[in-house]
């Protein structure tokens, strides 16, 4: 264990009460001075240790925060996060960091945590609002032996475990194809999934996770008030980042074993159920340009099928899509 880990777990466990500078040291094996040291470093990461000449250290409020001292130690993952996890206060986007690691090589279920993004990214270009300690802002590098045609059903194992680990919470989530996690049809979490292939498959998958956690509604901008939730909105309380990153962390990892050990039906089967889609007119903004149906069902490989004025039957790989609402006097 490393020594400022050794400094937090003793005022951990002492949460609340004073624990002299000498018995941390003589605990610790470590003059006073480096005691200190460690003490203005967690202070620095966000904990509350107060300090006092004639009692020592004291942790007060154990903060909210998504380093890896505070998430490894009761993680239940059995790869997803535990070797390499890297954390940063702020960082431009966690999928590009890991996407970096991933061209160093570094291993599957490699993790990339925020606090902050000052680039965060989503689908098709646009920026993923990320503001301090309020989201999960999370990357994780897969790299599945899959062939390519397979690539597909990675995306919808990612949404059923996002889905999975908001539910653990209380919360009622849908999915609207092909990765928009919604709640009350209003967004709560994106997945941006980026791969590298080559001739012979698939390099690496990162696949990003944004969830809103704790937004209030003034907080996004003007123009996702209509369209944006939080989890702290929909359940009208503030909630701890921490146990659902890990939760989420864990969901994601039952989830991609399931995909690759012959679960994919099953998992389409929760895709399908959760979908806010299925049997809804819709208007399709995809590589085939504007398509517009019903769509009926997502086949295995994650495609919407969608079925057009003619009653042909198109399987959509990926585009954005808007559902058309039934006119008034239909409601
Ligand atoms: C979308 O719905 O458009 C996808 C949003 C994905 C956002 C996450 S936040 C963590 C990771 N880093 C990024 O820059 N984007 C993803």
């Amino acid at each position: 264990m490393m020594l400022r880990e050794a400094v937090l777990k003793t005022l951990k466990q002492k949460q609340g009460h004073w624990v002299s500078g000498g018995a941390l040291s003589q605990e610790l094996g470590v003059s006073r001075t480096t005691v200190w040291k460690y003490i203005k470093s967690l202070q620095a990461e966000g904990y509350t240790v107060e300090a006092s000449p004639k009692k020592g250290y004291r942790l007060t409020i154990r903060p909210d925060i998504l380093s890896g001292l505070e998430v490894q130690p009761e993680l239940n993952t059995t790869l997803f996060g535990r070797e390499h996890y890297f954390y940063f206060k702020e960082m431009e986007s966690t999928n590009d960091y890991a996407k970096i690691l991933a061209t160093r090589n570094y291993p599957e279920g490699t993790t990339v945590v925020a606090e902050c993004q000052t680039a965060g990214r989503g689908r098709r270009g646009r920026a993923w609002f990320s503001l301090p300690g309020k989201g999960i802002y999370v990357s994780v590098i897969l790299r599945p032996a899959l062939p390519l045609n397979q690539l597909s059903r990675v995306t919808p194992a990612m949404a059923v475990a996002v889905a999975d680990a908001l539910h653990q919470l209380g919360l009622k989530p849908g999915i609207k194809w092909p990765n928009d996690i919604l709640v009350n049809g209003r967004k709560i979490a994106g997945i941006l999934t980026e791969a590298v292939t080559d001739m012979d498959g698939i390099e690496y998958i990162v696949v990003g996770i944004g969830v809103n956690v704790n937004y209030r509604l003034e907080d996004f901008p003007k123009e996702f008030r209509q369209s944006a939730t939080s989890a702290r909105i929909e359940l009208k309380c503030t909630v701890p980042r921490l146990p659902l990153l890990q939760e989420l962390l864990l969901r994601v990892e039952q989830r991609y074993q399931q995909m690759l050990t012959g679960g994919v039906a099953a998992i389409m089967e929760e895709f399908r159920r959760l979908s806010t889609v299925i049997g809804k007119d819709i208007v399709l903004d995809g590589l085939q340009g504007i398509t517009s149906g019903r769509a009926i069902d997502i086949d295995n490989n994650g495609f919407l099928m969608v079925r057009d004025a003619e009653g042909n039957i198109h399987h959509v790989m990926s585009g954005e899509i808007f559902v058309k609402e039934p006119p008034e006097e239909q409601l």
